[in-house]
């Protein structure tokens, strides 16, 4: 919604670990980006009105039968294209270059001297740290193309184009560890793609709730909400555009986390939001018997929200369109085949919900990052008890439940996640961390409780950093401060005997268990 009003730049992700790192710097630089995959039609990406292209890192190498490659006329666009590392090197390979893996690799960070300081490294002095990670390199340029940087073991760290707006990088400016990325990143941008600062979460939240009107006339609008900042914020959007036409549906799937249920009809009730509340958890646990298989619970919970919305629209007269909130990282991370990012897990409010459903679907956050909808949803007032909540999953408890979800692991999941929260808030670290939640499973482990030997459950508590979700750390917490929490969930929590704390990091693992 509303992206076509920015100049957009398109970023064609060939399967690198930063790839959406470029698109989230781009953007924090108000400039409007998006990641394609790298086979993209060409067609849909003229459609798009790039201002300018990224060409993302990637893990093959140019010389691979199979490696990757975008359409070339994407060189031909007359924008600017800039390569960054496999980016670069597929860019000297169509020209005609030379790429190689000669013995000397470079990783990690690498000093780097601007030979060429008019356009990419301008105003950035004669040498800098920038961050490489690559086995192949740059061998001999192509016709047409010069060198703009070098560092000890690359003669072509950079190069251009020369009369053509071609540039490359064989380090990658956008992960922190690139001392001035963000200022080549501008260079880029703004130098030489001449691109428009105007991304920008106010005039976001303006130019999307005029569409929203434009798009849902005189129609009915039925929002799903859960309490959390994306749905509630949808709700506020489109409230702000139709008023009474819209109707919030807040479903308890049985699969909420303590108190939970009665904090966000409160919430709702606050900000004025017409709701009706549907305490549906008796048919979600009873669908959920025996299921075991984490996609296959994500689709029956998608399959039953769409069926009670359905139910509700037709008992309560006609809504055309459902909105939900749907985030940019679900519809990444939801990918089809076809995207170099393989699915990761359905998030079932985007590949989740099954064909036959009647309603026309608005998704206004589609095209955002987490934090910039927080931004959003402080221009509309959406109160702090919203925005500074945890992200929590749609499917809620049962992908923090590994297996099947039984009523017992759900009390045990429950009552322990609410003393990590409890927790945390008490130490002032509720706020500095993006997820705090236990997690349980079938193993069993033994415990001494009072003069018996006994076996109890498993409880692994998760806590992760994370700026949006795509790439987290686990927290380092005090001893002290974990140590309550282990006490706490093995005193109070029926049938627990270990607790145990989940130090990895996302990617490898992902922030929920399953
Ligand atoms: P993962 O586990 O994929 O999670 O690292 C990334 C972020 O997405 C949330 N998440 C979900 N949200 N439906 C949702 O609405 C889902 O099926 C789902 N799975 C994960 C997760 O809590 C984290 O914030």
């Amino acid at each position: 919604m509303s992206v076509k009003l920015h100049d957009t730049v398109l970023v064609m992700d060939f399967g690198g670990q930063y790839s959406h790192l470029i698109a989230r710097r781009i953007r924090e630089c108000e400039v409007y980006s998006e990641l394609l995959p790298w086979n993209t039609e060409i067609n849909q990406i003229r459609a798009k009105k790039p201002k300018a292209m990224v060409l993302s890192g990637g893990p093959a190498s140019v010389n691979d039968q199979n490696a990757p490659r975008c359409h070339a006329d994407i060189f031909n666009l007359g924008i600017p294209v800039l390569g960054i590392c496999y980016g670069l090197q597929l860019m000297v390979d169509t020209f005609g270059g030379k790429i190689d893996r000669p013995p000397a690799k470079e990783y990690g960070r690498t000093k780097v001297h601007f030979d060429d300081r008019t356009d990419l490294f301008k105003g950035l002095g004669t040498e800098s740290i920038c961050w490489m990670s690559h086995a192949d390199s740059a061998k001999d340029l192509p016709e047409g193309f010069e060198a703009t940087a070098h560092s000890k073991y690359s003669r072509y760290a950079a190069l251009k184009g020369k009369k053509r707006l071609l540039f490359g990088v064989q380090f990658h400016p956008e992960v922190v560890h690139t001392e001035r990325g963000m200022e080549i990143i501008r260079n880029f941008l703004f130098e030489i793609a001449k691109c428009r600062p105007t991304w920008k979460m106010t005039p976001f939240a303006e130019e999307t709730i005029s569409e929203i009107r434009r798009t849902v006339g005189r129609e009915r609008v039925l929002c799903a909400v859960s309490g959390g900042v994306d749905s509630t914020t949808t709700a506020a959007l489109v409230s702000r555009a139709v008023g009474d036409q819209l109707m919030c549906i807040f479903v308890n799937h049985g699969l909420l986390r303590k108190g939970e249920p009665e904090q966000v009809r409160d919430i709702l009730r606050r900000m004025k939001l017409k709701t009706i509340y549907v305490d549906a958890s008796e048919r979600f646990i009873q669908r959920l018997k025996g299921i075991s298989d984490p996609e296959e619970k994500r689709r029956i919970i998608g399959e039953e929200f769409a069926k009670v919305f359905t139910e509700v629209a037709r008992e309560h007269g006609k809504y055309e369109w459902l909105a939900q909130g749907t985030l940019y990282p679900d519809v990444i991370e939801s990918a089809q085949t076809g995207s170099p990012a393989s699915r990761i897990k359905t998030h079932h409010n985007v590949a989740g919900l099954p064909a036959w459903i009647e309603f026309r679907l608005i998704e206004p956050l589609r095209s955002l990052y987490k934090d910039e909808v927080r931004r959003v949803a402080a221009t509309l007032g959406v109160p702090d008890a919203i925005t500074a909540r945890h992200p929590f999953p749609g499917p809620g408890l049962a992908v923090r439940i590994l297996g099947e979800v039984t009523e017992e692991k759900l009390t045990i999941c429950r009552e322990a996640s609410d003393i990590v929260e409890e927790e945390l808030r008490a130490a002032g670290t509720y706020d500095r961390v993006w997820q705090a939640f236990a997690m349980v499973g079938d193993d069993l482990a033994v415990g001494v409780l009072g003069d018996e030997r006994r076996l109890g459950h498993v409880v692994t508590v998760r806590i992760v950093e994370s700026i949006d979700g795509m790439t987290a750390d686990w927290a380092r917490l005090s001893d002290d401060l974990l140590s309550r929490i282990s006490d706490r969930i093995t005193n109070e929590v029926g049938n627990v005997t270990w607790v145990a704390y989940a130090v990895s990091s996302k990617p490898p693992s992902t922030i929920e268990p399953c």
